[in-house]
């Protein structure tokens, strides 16, 4: 199966309709007496009833049996994947940077493979996000996952993912990214062998678009270029397995049946995907670049205005044209606590030692900017229209302290030398 053969509906928090077989979604009503085709309505709200509508987000699916067809759940041991500020591990007030983590050889797949580098606030909170890497080998076959902490938006950096959901199927390149809601059902099969990538699992309020203020009512990512799948079930008889994620614990259940057999479906809590290529960047024509919050695709807002739980940012081709600028990022410190990764190319600001597949941490009034050898070149460039080509740097940035896993500080991947490269920013003070 590949892009090419699936369908998508396109929009950004639309009231969708969707149905694979024709009838079986009913009409005027949303839980009649028997619905099509003896199809089960069940009903997943992604916000409370009552919350205002412009942030409501439930679905409707008309399923072969309901979800809650199901056995008992037992634990199910995943010891690198930490939930919150408590599962992770104390660390100083350093800059932190790893070197591209490694893709297992043992058999692995998006579940057993997912390794949380830092996360914080608290699941049962809903507050905060944790960034994860997924190092993984294997499709998810006869298994699937579901969420219950928080929805899950990815970012693969090598290989394609398939991602089948309850509502149906999508396919997500790198350069591409993908959401899929708090409670809903998926899999994930990576039909390009070896894989890895980025996953910020959001334990906040959903992501939505940013406002545009003056922007106005075009730019930055564009409601059309969201994509969501058509309804599709599996047709495969037999069971599954369900692992569930639950307070911070991994759960597994088995199935009698897929749980990929919702035959139609209409609502606006829906998974997605998007291709960063359609983000429309705006930049200076004068001098001085905005602050990154310009580049915003995705944003989950927290209860304070304007101070994100996570906004998720990306830094893509564009083109640098600022007269009289520093034009790489300023050195700074910020109040909001800052989660890069790299999916492919180089990031202006550290052309070397920040690789595609790693990552970087600069936490709450960590110190950080251009390394020596970003800020001699961009001193002294000849400030020409250029075009920042071949680059797909992101960011998760969160009002909330990141706190890095015992598995991020000692696997091996963390770049031990990071902060050397601020070590040739000497003083070149000319006034003494
Ligand atoms: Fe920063």
């Amino acid at each position: 199966m590949t892009d090419s053969t699936l369908s998508y509906l396109t929009g950004f928090g639309n009231e969708f309709a969707s149905e694979a077989l024709p009838g079986a979604l009913p009409q005027g009503r949303n839980s009649p007496q028997r619905a099509p085709y003896d199809l089960y309505p069940e009903l997943l709200s992604g916000t409370a009833f009552t919350a205002p509508r412009a942030a409501n987000r439930r679905t409707w699916m008309y399923r072969r049996q309901p979800s809650v067809v199901s056995g008992s759940y037992r634990p199910y041991e995943q010891p690198y994947w930490r939930t919150g500020a408590a599962g992770g591990v104390q660390a100083g007030p350093e800059p932190l940077r790893w070197n591209p983590f490694p893709i297992p050889e043992a058999p692995t797949d998006f579940v057993d493979g997912l390794r949380t580098i830092v996360a914080n606030g608290d699941a049962d909170a809903q507050a905060g996000i944790a960034a994860h890497v997924y190092l993984a080998n294997r499709s998810m076959q006869r298994r699937a996952f579901v969420n219950a902490d928080g929805e899950m938006l990815f970012v693969p950096q090598q290989g394609r993912l398939v991602i089948t959901t309850e509502l149906g199927v999508m396919e997500v390149r790198p350069g591409e990214i993908a959401v899929v809601p708090r409670g809903m059902v998926f899999k994930v099969a990576l039909p390009d062998g070896p894989s890895r990538g980025y996953v910020c699992e959001n334990y906040g309020a959903f992501f939505r678009l940013p406002e545009l203020g003056p922007i106005g009512s075009n730019g930055l990512a564009n409601p059309r270029d969201f994509r969501t799948p058509v309804a599709a079930w599996e047709r495969e008889p037999g069971g599954y397995e369900l692992v569930k994620k639950f307070g911070g614990a991994l759960w597994i259940a088995s199935l009698v049946q897929s749980p990929f057999n919702v035959v139609a479906w209409h609502g606006n809590l829906v998974p997605y995907k998007y291709d960063t290529a359609n983000f429309m960047v705006i930049g200076t024509v004068s001098f001085d670049h905005p602050d990154p919050s310009i580049f915003t695709v995705l944003t989950s807002p927290s209860d304070t205005p304007g101070t994100a739980n996570c906004d998720f940012v990306i830094f893509p081709p564009r083109w640098m044209v600022a007269e009289d600028t520093f034009r790489p990022p300023w050195y700074h410190r910020n109040v909001m606590s800052e989660f890069m990764g790299l999916v492919y190319g180089q990031y202006d600001a550290k052309p070397e030692g920040f690789k595609p597949g790693g990552a970087s941490l600069h936490n709450c009034m960590v110190p950080h900017g251009p390394d020596t050898e970003a800020f001699e070149k961009a001193s002294n460039a000849k400030l020409v229209p250029e075009k920042l080509d071949n680059t797909m740097a992101f960011m998760f940035e969160s009002r909330y302290r990141f706190v890095p896993t015992e598995f991020a500080m000692t696997a091996g991947a963390l770049d031990t030398r990071y902060a050397e490269c601020w070590q040739g920013l000497r003083d070149q003070f000319k006034g003494a």
